[in-house]
């Protein structure tokens, strides 16, 4: 068996890009590819805006006939209008003001008159409701003035700068309402709210207490204080909000030899988390339990899916270790009245692996306190696709397999802490970086976003290309009709939506397959993309692809849409570019389908881009101000559908 291991520091855009990892067992897949094979109904082309082209400049793009609007920047404030002065930017003013490098974007509609938060989340209220947003990690050399580049600003990160990355990482909810065509926020709404790193939050679930989770501030091993690395997310029908600890590895540093005693076993454990690698963050010099030196479980406490009630602004975050701990991506859900919930969920690294959650107990529609404990009780499986099409889902359960004390597993809780070496050993498949995974609300397939991985060499079921380079998307159909499968069975069938990549490219493991039209259309020069990273669906069903790692192509990231049944499945379209240096993430519709919410991620970080010197100041361009990574929201001119 191989492990999988991220060295250098999680957080960061610097380490993330320069991953290692093994591949193992190497089987050839016999993947169809693009949309040869569809278990999904006729529905016609019903993105008819015009397409922009790939560029690479410093503005962000949109089609012809649409509006963006900048809604919310790095350090604006959620309480008044001041100008926000980056020189002078204190923890406690950070604290109440908009985080760095925005994520995922959950809008939860507001109605007047709701008992609870399942009512909210039902009213389906496009004009009114809370923005829920991630904020992933931080950037010294582009936030702060004096550091001269990207290590620089990570490994000699001041004092007084880490407070003020504390409490730019984490979350924001705000409230926000839509005046004719523009979004406003609410700038002194009740429910406005940050979490952060230093934001009381109560661990749940069978790790819950465990000796590994129990640290000398925290004897019960129960209550930790922050979340970090928060990259993509979920809602559930009952109105509460899911956010991934992903690369949170980085934040730790210190010697893994320095385990000792019962801690020793958590060196394998942090090894494959990136956990006390050399060029982590340096926090631990002026907060111990960032250093596994002198806190040796605290990074236990970490890598956990996180679930909060948005509505009530004192509500307590739950870290929920059923979902196992790992770099999540994000988790989404399929509720079906009077079925179990699932929850699927993916590990967002080179040769990591995706899963679901099942709930013990059935969902309730009607019934909002039957709900809030669905996704604390309930089994975890890892996926295995098999080489002729088919897979299946496998349980984490302790006593089940290899998940016997004989082999270090001792109980629920070491499964679930060890969720890395659990799948290994069970036979998951290594796949190439799983991030967004997420279910077409109409033909109620389940789509697997694989940004990329380079290290391939061999090949594995549903990862056919060694090295790489430009992604691919995964269709998993559960047994069923199309718009009504099982996503509770442990059988499935997956075949390749797409391939990333010009579909012309001389190189072969970045040659990309896209569908073809019904008249001989193909991906134009402007529709291939590469590494899709993030998902979301319109309420037509059409798939909105978001990317990191387009420029490596010569290109903007950006957001490309496309259907996923009738003539045009799998062909896709460019709606949006980003500035320079950023991803896009968090693509987020209203219920009408008449807003879509995006998060400009790490704008301008460019190779010599600083606070001091940037490559751009996007989206102020204001000499006062630093480039602000930023919510845009987009329309439609005169209103309608977006992508129509
Ligand atoms: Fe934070 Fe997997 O992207
Ligand atoms: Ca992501
Ligand atoms: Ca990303």
């Amino acid at each position: 068996m191989t492990s999988s291991k991220k060295t250098g520091n999680a957080l960061s855009r610097r380490a993330f890009l320069k991953n290692t990892g093994k591949g193992s067992a190497a089987i050839a897949a016999t993947a169809t590819v693009a949309g040869q094979l569809s278990g999904c109904s006729d529905q016609s082309n019903s993105l008819s805006f015009t397409e922009i082209p790939h560029s690479l400049d410093h503005q962000h793009h949109i089609p012809e006939g649409y509006q963006s609007q900048v809604l919310m920047s790095w350090g604006d404030s959620l309480s008044n209008e001041d100008t926000f002065a980056p020189a002078t930017l204190t923890a406690e003013q950070q604290a109440t003001r908009f985080g760095y490098n925005n994520d995922f974007i959950g809008f939860m509609p507001l109605q007047d008159k709701a008992d609870n938060s399942m009512q909210h989340a039902k009213s389906g209220n496009s004009q009114r409701g809370l923005l829920c947003i991630n904020h992933e990690y931080t950037q010294p050399h582009l936030m702060f003035s004096g550091y001269q580049n990207e290590e620089d600003g990570e490994l000699n990160t001041r004092k007084e700068h880490i407070a003020i990355e504390h409490q730019a990482c984490g979350h924001t909810i705000m409230e926000v309402a839509l005046d004719g065509d523009q979004w406003r926020v609410i700038k002194d709404s009740d429910y406005n709210r940050r979490i952060t790193v230093t934001t009381p939050m109560q661990i749940t679930g069978p790790a819950a207490g465990n000796p590994r989770l129990q640290t000398a501030a925290d004897p019960t091993g129960t209550e930790v204080y922050g979340t970090l690395g928060n990259c993509a997310g979920g809602k559930t029908p009952w109105g509460t909000v899911l956010i991934a600890e992903e690369g949170f590895g980085g934040a730790f540093m210190g010697d893994l030899n320095s385990l000792q005693g019962d801690d020793a076993k958590e060196r394998d454990n942090y090894e494959r988390l990136s956990i006390g690698s050399s060029d982590n963050r340096q926090w631990g010099k002026h907060e111990p339990r960032f250093n596994i030196e002198k806190e040796p479980r605290e990074a236990n406490r970490f890598g956990w899916m996180v679930e909060f009630n948005p509505y009530d602004p004192h509500s307590k975050p739950r870290k929920l270790t059923t979902l196992g701990r790992f770099e999540h991506e994000g988790t989404t859900i399929v509720a079906k009245p009077g079925q179990p919930i699932v929850a699927y969920t993916g590990d967002d690294d080179e040769f990591q692996f995706f899963y679901k959650f099942v709930s013990s107990n059935n969902y309730n529609p009607d019934d909002y306190e039957s709900n809030l404990g669905l996704l604390e009780e309930g089994t975890l499986y890892a996926a295995r696709l098999n080489e002729d099409g088919s897979g299946e889902w496998l349980p984490l359960v302790y006593g089940q397999s290899f998940l016997i004390d004989r082999f270090g597993f001792h109980s629920q809780a070491d499964v679930l802490i060890e969720c890395r070496r659990a799948a290994e050993m069970i036979g998951a498949t290594p796949m190439d970086r799983p991030e967004d995974i997420e279910t077409n609300p109409v033909n109620d397939c389940t789509y697997v976003m694989l940004t990329k991985n380079k290290k391939r060499k061999t090949t594995d079921p549903g990862n056919m290309r060694p090295k790489n380079t430009a992604g691919h998307i995964l269709e998993i159909l559960h047994p069923g009709k199309d718009g009504n499968r099982d996503h509770t069975q442990l059988k499935f069938n997956w075949n390749t939506f797409i391939l990333g990549g010009h579909p012309n490219s001389g190189n072969q493991n970045e040659r990309g397959f896209y569908g073809t039209g019904p008249k001989g259309e193909t991906v134009t020069e402007d529709g291939w993309f590469a590494t899709p990273d993030n998902l979301a669906f319109d309420k037509l069903g059409n798939m909105w692809v978001a990317t990191d790692g387009c420029e490596k192509f010569h290109f903007h990231d950006g957001l490309w849409a496309m259907p996923t049944s009738g003539p045009y499945r799998a062909l896709p379209k460019h709606f949006f570019g980003c500035p320079l240096g950023a991803e896009i993430c968090g693509p987020e519709f209203t219920p009408d389908g008449e807003t879509l919410f995006l998060a400009v991620q790490h704008p301008a970080d460019a190779d010599g881009s600083t606070f001091d010197n940037p490559v751009h100041r996007w989206p102020d361009f204001d000499d006062s101000l630093p480039p602000r990574p930023s919510v845009l929201a987009i329309r439609k001119k005169g209103g309608g559908r977006v992508g129509s």
